[in-house]
């Protein structure tokens, strides 16, 4: 039997990269997948290539930050799909300017960040609460590296801020729910090609070169690395596992 079998998952930032590598690899482990991103278009995309691949997808434009729409949205999956027993929290940004950069920069930064990045795991979280808690839900959050480091080039204190919130939002979840039998974990990615990171590749060679060489692996990530980890977290191979991140970061933080 397919390892999500029965299972309907709700992705958040389905529409691209890592969220839309879960949506697929989840669609093959049995899963219906409802694939939601606040870029309708990517989200439908990925629905398609559920449904090309043989699996069952739909999608929906939802951008985290809204609170009620979130609220909305679970209400409407709830009465037209069925209960929701699993949630990623992918949906995310990177900005990367320093604190000492040009103030507006700084200050929008850490407003768009936190309010996506956090802000948003919190809202859509607290939205499928009750579908979660009545079909003892698997929450699978994407912390980072910069869940536990800043990393210095380029600086970003908002994202390191947000990634460590997700999780302490993450521990905070799995004590408070686990005696229900809920459980609740992160994922740290290390560098993952993607959209996420695609100007910075470009700009910042160098950079990558380093991060790189300071990974045991030697090879940036893919999509599809974060997959097995996120499969393991909301499936019941997991089932003793709580409050825990899996670092998918090819060694990075051993270093
Ligand atoms: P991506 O840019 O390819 O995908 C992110 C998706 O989130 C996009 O489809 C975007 O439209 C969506 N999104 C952005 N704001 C949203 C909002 N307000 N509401 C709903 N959806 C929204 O990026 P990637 O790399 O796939 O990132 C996914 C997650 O992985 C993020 O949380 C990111 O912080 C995290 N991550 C990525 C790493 C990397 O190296 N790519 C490393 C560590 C963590």
């Amino acid at each position: 039997m397919p390892l999500l079998a029965n299972h309907i998952a709700v992705i958040t930032g389905a529409g691209s990269g890592i969220g839309r590598a879960i949506a697929l690899g989840f669609a093959r482990e049995g899963a219906r997948v409802i694939a939601l991103d606040v870029n309708a278009d990517g989200a439908a995309e990925t629905a398609k290539l559920v449904s090309d691949s043989g699996g069952t997808a739909c999608s929906f434009p939802l951008d985290v930050t809204d609170r009620a729409a979130c609220v909305a949205m679970a209400k409407r999956i709830a009465d037209a799909i069925g209960p929701v027993s699993i949630l990623v929290n992918n949906a995310g940004i990177a900005r990367r300017n320093g604190m000492t950069g040009a103030a507006d920069a700084v200050v929008k930064d850490w407003e768009d960040v936190i309010a996506i990045n956090l802000t948003g795991v919190f809202n859509v979280t607290h939205a499928f609460l009750g579908s979660l808690r009545a079909n003892k839900g698997r929450i699978v959050n994407i912390g980072s590296i910069q869940s536990f480091v800043h990393i210095r080039q380029p600086s970003s204190p908002a994202y390191t801020a947000s990634k460590h919130g997700v999780l302490g939002f993450t521990k905070a979840l799995a004590v408070e729910l686990g005696k229900e039998g809920v459980r609740v974990n992160a994922i740290g990615p290390g560098f993952i090609e993607t959209p996420l990171n695609a100007a910075t590749r470009a700009s910042n060679p160098d950079g990558v070169r380093l991060f790189i060489e300071h990974t045991p692996l030697g090879r940036a990530g893919q999509p599809e690395d974060i997959v097995g980890p996120a499969i393991f977290l909301a499936s019941d191979l997991s089932a003793y596992v709580t409050g825990s991140i899996v670092m998918a970061d090819g060694g990075y933080r051993a270093v």
